[in-house]
């Protein structure tokens, strides 16, 4: 299978050596070819470059991009994708003036949408999560993270797992997926959290690594939820079968998790509506890169993360949509572009850095996925007809796209 793109107006995000990573000033740059053509082979891009230099390509396909521009596939990082039902009314709840903490100490929130995930089976349970992946997809996202945490029992938890393969397995999109287990204590744990924390490490946990289901884990590190030191006791158990920790670090309080999550050389550090002097400082030099949510931050009408502190310290920044029930409904990668630039104050080259390559890194796959690259997967958006790349989060709130290409292939 072979397809050619033509008369692209531009062509973005084009390197011509592997880039996995995009830090500080260089996320201004963000390397274009205007007039291009693009030229894949099954699942690979194989060539690009100007069009007068566009010869010899015996394309099965052709597809003129006259007037758009084409980039590759938004890499969404931090998402809760697979969840049962909604929580249309706690959000009539906030409307009405209660914060999320309030609801979650009614009885909402995370347990609400434990319970019902419990008591959906796992095919529905499929279902609804993979209306929700193909939504995603339409809207730009070829690469996407997929947490658990909606389960809370090793059954209910594995079960999440399991829908999260089954979507890996029949999408065309790239899934990674993370365990998620400590996201909140269960009401049965409530008086005895170890006991829940014993149950993730020494129960969960291995359970997960036998199954050989997931190379990460997470916890929300806040709170009223898991503290330093039951993060800590996770991270470990985590590292002992090879869990990378990705975070929930710093969206309400800032309790030292950025730190420990770059001790235990977490792949990233998600949320950080709030964050200190320390925080930048544990950043520097490590591996460990930070995740902004800003959907959250727009839902829960709570602080956005100061992306520029973070990005003027020298140190990369992935934006992710965080979709959720409770905090972030909408995965549309498009918004979260946008947010970036008018709420983080990034431009739009700093946005689109951090939505593609950098989203990459913070899920392990930048060496295949997030620029265009002889040789990376072929996932490819084609806009709409506009002028230039900045209309894609000037237009806020708008569907700028016109054709996704996953994998080489139209969907
Ligand atoms: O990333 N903060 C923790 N977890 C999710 C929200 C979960 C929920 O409210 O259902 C988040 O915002
Ligand atoms: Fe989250």
């Amino acid at each position: 299978m072979s397809l050619l793109i033509t008369n692209i107006k531009q062509l973005i995000q084009v390197h011509e050596h592997n880039t996995t990573i995009i830090k500080g000033s260089d996320m201004k740059n963000l390397p274009i070819i205007e007039n291009a053509y693009l030229y894949i082979e099954n699942d690979t891009i194989i060539e690009f470059g100007e069009m007068n230099n566009c010869e010899g390509f015996d394309a099965e396909t052709i597809i003129d991009a006259t007037g758009k521009i084409v980039l590759p596939t938004w890499c969404d990082s931090h998402t809760h994708t697979v969840y049962a039902g909604d929580r249309t009314s706690e959000f009539v709840d906030r409307i009405n003036g209660l914060s999320y903490a309030e609801i979650a100490q009614k009885g909402g929130g995370i347990l609400n949408s434990a319970k019902t995930l419990q008591n959906t089976s796992e095919d529905e349970l499929f279902e609804q999560s993979l209306k929700r992946l193909n939504e995603l997809i339409a809207m730009g996202t070829g690469a996407v993270e997929i947490k658990s945490g909606y389960g809370l029992t090793v059954e209910a938890e594995l079960k999440m797992l399991r829908v999260i393969k089954r979507l890996k397995q029949e999408s065309l999109a790239k899934i990674i997926p993370t365990l998620l287990a400590a996201h909140a204590i269960p009401e049965e744990f409530k008086s005895k959290k170890q006991d829940y924390i014993n149950y993730i490490t020494d129960e969960l946990i291995p359970k997960a690594a036998e199954l050989n289901i997931t190379n990460f884990v997470d916890v929300f590190c806040e709170e009223g939820y898991f503290d330093i030191n039951d993060t800590e006791a996770i991270l470990k158990a985590g590292q002992t079968f090879n869990l990378q920790p990705k975070l929930h670090v710093n969206q309400f309080n800032i309790l030292g998790g950025i730190a420990l999550g770059v001790k235990y050389n977490a792949l990233s550090v998600d949320h950080l509506e709030e964050i200190n002097d320390n925080d930048i400082e544990a950043l520097k030099g490590s591996n460990t890169i930070a995740v902004a949510l800003p959907g959250c931050s727009y839902f829960l009408s709570i602080p956005y993360t100061q992306a520029r502190k973070i990005i003027d310290a020298g140190l990369p920044l992935a934006i992710a949509t965080d979709y959720n029930p409770g905090s972030s409904p909408s995965g549309n990668m498009n918004f979260i572009v946008s947010a970036a630039c008018v709420k983080l104050k990034l431009t739009p080259e700093e946005a689109i850095n951090a939505a593609t390559v950098n989203g990459a890194y913070a899920m392990g796959i930048s060496n295949m996925y997030g620029s265009i690259t002889r040789g990376k997967k072929a996932n490819i958006i084609i806009t709409k007809p506009m002028n230039h790349y900045s209309e894609i989060p000037y237009a806020f709130a708008h569907n700028p796209i016109e054709q996704v290409i996953i994998n080489g292939q139209q969907v």
